[in-house]
């Protein structure tokens, strides 16, 4: 099954007019006017190397300075070659000097009621101890270690401490599974991994050690031999002799002294598991200069960040997001970031924007799908409470739909905050195409401008650009600094994921168009790559876990519209032998997923057929099946389909 990355089938329909212009009284304080943005477009355009070069001497601090600014060796990228620099540093130690050092660093709102504010002077602190627990676990520059923890400081510092001693993290969801934490352990042959006893999850206890432990169990993640692990809910799990540790037991005894370690610009920082068309999740990779400097650039133009701001991104930190813009991005700026580690539900549906009034909350980052849920619970809930102190709002994950929009700007935005629609991937590292919220106006469901130094275009298959107003894919034709470099361990499958669809052309999976000024229109996946509240999940990843279960044969899977959840996924699945198909079977399917993979790539629904459609050279036909689970009538030709009769019995399931 290859992508299906074929932009003939890219079409849009959505028609939207409105526009809206930034509040004169914001743009006249923003940090990028509309001048400067198409000024530093062109400069960046003109000399890319120049234009990073300026911004990574004047923002970010180098041990080393840099021999050249970008070596590129198509695929391949080295960004501030030869010079030298943390990423830690630039996030703490260089604003000690300064009134920052007793400014709140990460603002922290737990479950049940709990919070804590670190000042850049203690969160240096405490990273510094952490490092040297790591130290003394035996881990070294260039080793890789997992973390895998709930939204609570210790996330943030356990990255940090990563970054200091020249470790690499490969931080993984707290959501997922065992058997998905021991692939990525694998993968990455990390040698420690950090959690914690287990986490709050609205209004349960959710256990992570021991899904530690199995995920180590009978050896089968050979590579790890230590793991740390932060108490947290206090509830009673077992701790292996000479293999387990307790952070609360190490830290006491911890020097406060541990000098970033020098790092080359482009040494490894992190990787980060992340779902594609085929195969295992891939490994992105992302090295230390030049994320520093796209995350801290990007952080700084698209939020507006200024001294006083309390600045809320709601990702966890086991997505990009968390990465780039609840740790390093704000934290290379020395702003106050808050880390929430509470969700909506029934009993606190205000939670949100209880720690918006109880912070003062300026700016503040979340997903589309959130938001549906915001207006599912009803209008009421926000006006609850004081919103006042909001001045910017942002969204990212997947497209927003216009209507929604406009109930964020009205509802939570009071009709007077900029809207920052932010289009990028784990990928990217950084937002690539938004609307800068005080140099351009904004359109309800459209990202907007590539961002200074991001060459987009809008493509056919063959590379060709395509006139205004017509979809196609979105590529990038230039390196940026926060590009990823490689695939963990696979720089064929790098080459060939993302540069081998449009030869020689960044493209990694959605559909775009662009309209007659320039703004971009994202329209989505266009490969086999499902977006379930802003989750990003391979269908082969969730076939292949279908098919592990023993009464399966064969299954295919595909999203459909979701009002709340952007896309749910539809399972269709073919059973061995004689077996028939039953509610209690699909239910077992669905948990069966969830041991798999995790919570969030449980399907909807579970279709039980005779058969799959294929086509004549074996290729299931998704198409189709999308067709089907959104309940609309067979689009397009069926004439490759090698059993017509296959879809007959399809629709009558
Ligand atoms: C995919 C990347 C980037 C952080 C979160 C997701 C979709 C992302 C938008 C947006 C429309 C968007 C794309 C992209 N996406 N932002 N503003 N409008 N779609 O990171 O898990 O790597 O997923 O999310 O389809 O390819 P990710």
């Amino acid at each position: 099954m290859s992508a299906t990355a074929d932009s003939s089938a890219i079409e849009s329909v959505l028609q939207e007019d409105r526009s809206f212009e930034p509040p004169a009284e914001f743009a006249a304080q923003a940090r990028v006017q509309a001048q400067q943005f198409w000024d530093m477009t062109e400069a960046a355009k003109a000399d890319p190397e120049q234009f990073w070069g300026e911004l990574a001497e004047r923002e970010l601090h180098w041990f080393q300075p840099w021999e050249k600014v970008l070596d590129w060796n198509l695929p391949f990228a080295k960004w501030f070659v030869g010079g030298k620099l943390n990423l830690s540093y630039n996030c703490l130690d260089r604003h000690l000097d300064s009134p920052r050092r007793n400014k709140a660093a990460l603002i922290w709102e737990g479950e049940p009621g709990d919070s804590r504010t670190l000042t850049y002077a203690q969160l240096h602190r405490e990273v510094c101890q952490f490092a040297n627990a790591l130290k003394s676990l035996g881990v070294q520059k260039g080793d890789r270690v997992g973390i895998y923890l709930p939204m609570i400081p210790e996330a943030a510092i356990a990255m940090l401490a990563c970054a200091r001693i020249g470790a690499a993290h490969s931080v993984i969801f707290g959501g997922f599974s065992a058997e998905a934490l021991r692939d990525r352990l694998n993968d990455a042959e990390a040698k420690a991994v950090i959690t914690a006893d287990g986490g709050f999850r609205k209004d349960k206890i959710v256990s992570l050690k021991p899904q530690v432990d199995l995920a180590l169990a009978d050896g089968k993640a050979p590579s790890v031999e230590s793991v740390l692990v932060v108490r947290r809910t206090q509830q009673a799990i077992e701790m292996v002799q000479g293999r387990d540790h307790w952070w609360h037991e190490l830290q006491p005894q911890m020097s406060a002294d541990c000098p970033a370690e020098v790092m080359d610009s482009e040494d490894l920082l992190f990787i980060l598991y992340t779902s594609g068309t085929t195969g295992t999740p891939k490994g992105v990779v992302h090295t230390t200069g030049g994320y520093n400097l796209y995350t801290h650039m990007t952080t700084q133009w698209v939020f507006d960040l200024k001294e006083t701001d309390v600045y809320w991104c709601t990702a966890d930190v086991g997505w990009i997001t968390g990465h780039s813009y609840i740790v390093y991005g704000p934290l290379s700026n020395g702003a106050t970031s808050v880390m929430f580690e509470g969700a909506p539900r029934p009993s606190k549906p205000g939670a949100l924007w209880e720690v918006v009034e109880k912070y003062g909350v300026n700016i503040f980052y979340t997903a589309p799908t959130a938001i549906r849920t915001f207006i599912k619970a009803g209008e009421d809930i926000p006006k609850q409470y004081n919103l006042s102190s909001l001045r910017l709002l942002g969204t990212v994950g997947e497209p927003i739909n216009p209507d929604v929009w406009m109930w964020y700007r009205r509802v939570i935005g009071g009709d007077r905050c900029p809207i920052v629609d932010t289009w990028w991937q784990t990928e990217t590292g950084g937002i690539a195409i938004t609307t800068l919220p005080g140099a351009a106006a904004s359109k309800p469901g459209a990202a907007g401008f590539p961002l200074p130094g991001i060459q987009t275009d809008i493509v056919d298959r063959a590379g060709n650009s395509v006139p205004a107003n017509r979809g196609g894919l979105l590529a990038i034709r230039a390196p940026w600094p926060g590009m990823l470099r490689n695939v963990y361990g696979d720089p064929e499958r790098f080459r060939r994921t993302y540069f081998g669809t449009i030869e020689g052309v960044y493209f990694a999976g959605d559909g775009a168009r662009k309209d007659e000024e320039g703004y971009h229109w994202i329209m989505g996946r266009v490969d086999d790559v499902i977006n379930v509240s802003g989750h990003r999940l391979g269908t082969m990843e969730v076939e292949s876990a279908l098919v592990s279960h023993p009464a399966v044969a064969e299954a295919a899977v595909v999203g459909r519209p979701d009002d709340l959840k952007g896309e749910a996924i539809a399972a269709f699945v073919t059973l061995e032998g004689t077996q028939q198909g039953s509610n209690s079977l699909a239910d077992e399917l669905k948990q069966h997923v969830v041991k798999e993979i995790g919570a969030i790539a449980r399907p909807s629904e579970i279709h039980f057929t005779e058969a799959l459609p294929k086509t004549r050279s074996g290729k299931i036909m998704r198409r189709l099946l999308r067709n089907l689970a959104a309940g609309e009538a067979i689009a397009g030709d069926t004439s490759t389909l090698e059993d017509r009769s296959v879809l007959e019995s399809l629709r009558l399931s």
